[in-house]
């Protein structure tokens, strides 16, 4: 599957599904539309899981902010540019990748599903995406990676308070195959969510998502009884040690040292925050607001990607999440400057409602829909997509052309 993307993946999931419905009178389970997708995720789930997922921070004006955003620029289709073949390949921190998406990290998939991140792992596997395994993850990153095999899985670091602890997770990741670590910035606490506030609902507490600490052997020596023996006393450590709000740039120059894989720093949204982590020697930066679950109110991610990309677009691979949802997003978030996207929930709702097969059909049909978006928008790869592909929405004045202001 993943050797077929420089073809026509759209138009070959358009055949399938056609052919099997006007054929064999079957039309899919997973519903292409995210709404859908959405409502039927909350069907499947429990109350608490459903909101663990669905909600954000404080009202939940990021949540909508992240949307809303894409509604101000529109794609200028062009014509009669061969797009016969797409190539959808891109290169991100000197390695390959055959389409420009990843699996986001998401933390605590046995929330969703019995077999909860290896589900996800063999979806992104299957398909050659990039699988972003999460420190608050059900499975541990060992198990992970066996699933994946071949295929690529990039490790999202949570920094713990423990220094050893954030330590062993970079060896261990490097030694499982991980080929990038993905260190989250936006999360030295939890955010204020109010549906979860509401539920009285954290899953760690009830032991799911710890898989990664129980495991790490920098963590158990912090216990004195093993997790095993005294689940609850390790629950409370992993709660002390989960997140670090002390930390400043100079901690990010000592993770730098800890490792020669390429290291990405995630949740970055002020130009001046791109240009330090640069400076700290990352290789890449992902523009997010964590899908609005940290700040309520906070700016987009879509509205702080141009201004990153302009800052050090040149020095970094930039990638964005926080709102993706159909391909045309993919394809607006390229032409703004990412280099790749990562995708979220929708992801998240496809393993809930059908595990991995939920998630491969979900991430299947969004490369098709964003392949076929770039073949109608006049292009034939993903590195043809630039800033022309778009104008602003409402305000377009075609003598004003694509840099128009808004
Ligand atoms: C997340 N996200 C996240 N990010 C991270 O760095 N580590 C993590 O463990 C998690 N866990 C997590 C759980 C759940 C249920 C959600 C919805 C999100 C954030 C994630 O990587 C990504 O930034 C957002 O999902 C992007 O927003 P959308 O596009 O999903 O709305």
């Amino acid at each position: 599957m993943a050797d077929d993307y420089s073809h026509t993946v759209g138009r070959d999931r358009l055949v399938e599904v056609y052919t099997q419905g006007m054929l064999a009178d079957r039309t899919p389970e997973i519903p292409p539309s995210f709404e859908e997708l959405e409502a039927a995720a909350e069907e499947a789930l429990d109350d608490e899981a459903y909101a663990y997922v669905a909600g954000g921070a404080g009202e939940e004006r990021t949540v909508g902010a992240n949307r809303r955003a894409f509604d101000r620029w529109r794609l200028v289709p062009r014509m009669l540019r061969d797009v016969a073949e797409r190539d959808l390949s891109v290169d991100l921190c000197g390695n390959e990748y055959p389409a420009p998406i990843a699996l986001a990290p998401i933390g605590v998939q046995s929330i969703l599903h019995d077999d909860a991140e290896l589900a996800s792992a063999r979806a992104a596997a299957e398909l050659g995406v990039p699988f972003v395994q999460s420190s608050a993850a059900s499975e541990t990153l060992e198990d992970v990676a066996e699933e994946l095999g071949d295929a690529p899985g990039w490790f999202q670091l949570y920094w713990s308070a423990e220094r050893e602890v954030t330590a062993s997770f970079v060896e261990r990741a490097e030694e499982a195959g991980y080929e990038a670590i993905v260190v989250t910035l936006d999360t030295p606490v939890l955010g204020w969510r109010e549906r979860d506030v509401d539920l009285g609902y954290l899953p760690f507490l009830d032991g799911e998502g710890v898989a990664n600490y129980f495991s790490d052997p920098a963590f158990r020596d912090l216990l004195a009884d093993p997790p095993e023996e005294n689940p609850d006393a390790a629950i409370m450590q992993f709660i002390d040690v989960f997140g670090d709000p002390s930390l400043t740039w100079d901690d990010l120059e000592w993770l730098r040292e800890q490792t020669d894989l390429p290291l990405l720093v995630k949740g970055i949204l002020h130009p001046d925050d791109a240009e330090r982590a640069v400076e700290c020697g990352v290789d890449g930066l992902v523009v997010s607001n964590h899908g609005g679950r940290q700040v309520d109110n906070a700016v987009s991610a879509l509205s702080a990607l141009p201004r990153i990309v302009e800052r050090v677009g040149d020095d970094a691979t930039v990638l964005f999440d926080s709102g993706i949802r159909r391909g045309a997003d993919a394809v607006i978030a390229l032409a703004l400057g990412a280099d790749s996207v990562l995708f979220g929930r929708p992801y998240a709702y496809g393993l809930a409602i059908d595990g991995e097969n939920g998630v491969r059909e979900v991430t299947e049909n969004f490369l098709a829909d964003l392949d076929l978006t770039l073949a109608l928008t006049g292009h034939d790869s993903v590195a043809d997509v630039d800033r022309d592909a778009l104008v602003p929405a409402a305000e377009w004045r075609p003598d004003r052309g694509a840099d128009a202001e808004w």
